[in-house]
């Protein structure tokens, strides 16, 4: 069976960062997939200590609400993460949750758990995409340097306008429906 993890950085439990990630969720749980979700702003969740504890290890020392995700990652067809844009970035959820993925890479920064399918998700509030464009750009990038094959990335824009484009969203909820079931092969 195809298994999914889902990471959620949004800390909005309404809003469209989650409604497009259910979306795939539901995609690819159509299809068969078993779907295993991680919500980034957990409180259990602690940033990366330095310890290197993964430069001699596959896998973190803390044991926290991320610890099972390292097990979840390394039997998962594919990830899924999603984040609004924060001041041009990831949220600060989300950038804790990245350090926490160092352990995704080994020796000479190889990747140890690559071959995995990767969907990303960012919304923001502007209507101009180029807000967003570096932090999005930075995520997909330390993404694709584990060896995960970006599938598609998605972006909606412009949720702050007094009336955000709701025929865009549903198309962009479409694609991620549709982004789900590609997931599963
Ligand atoms: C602290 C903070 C910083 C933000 N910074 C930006 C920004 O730099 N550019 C932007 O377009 N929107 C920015 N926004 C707006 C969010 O991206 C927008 O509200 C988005 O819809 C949040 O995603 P959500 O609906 O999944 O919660 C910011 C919002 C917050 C709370």
């Amino acid at each position: 069976m195809t298994k999914v993890v889902i990471f959620n950085g949004s800390p909005r439990k309404n809003g469209y960062t989650i409604k497009l990630l259910e979306k795939v969720a539901k995609g690819a749980e159509s299809k068969g997939a078993e779907i295993i979700k991680f919500d980034l702003n957990n409180p259990e969740i602690r940033g990366c200590q330095g310890c290197f504890y993964c430069r001699t290890h596959d896998g973190c020392a803390i044991k926290d609400y991320l610890q099972p995700m390292y097990k979840a990652i390394t039997e998962a067809d594919a990830i899924v993460f999603g984040s609004p844009i924060y001041y041009y970035q990831i949220t600060g959820q989300a950038r804790v949750w990245l350090d926490r993925t160092f352990p995704m890479l080994g020796d000479n920064f190889s990747p140890r758990h690559s071959g995995k399918k990767l969907i990303t998700i960012f919304v923001q509030g502007s209507l101009n995409p180029e807000i967003g464009t570096e932090g999005i750009k930075f995520l997909n990038n330390i993404l694709d340097s584990y060896g995960w094959k970006l599938e598609d990335s998605i972006h909606y824009c412009g949720t702050s306008e007094s009336a955000p484009d709701l025929a865009e969203f549903e198309a962009l909820s479409l694609r991620a429906f549709k982004n789900g079931e590609n997931l599963v092969v």
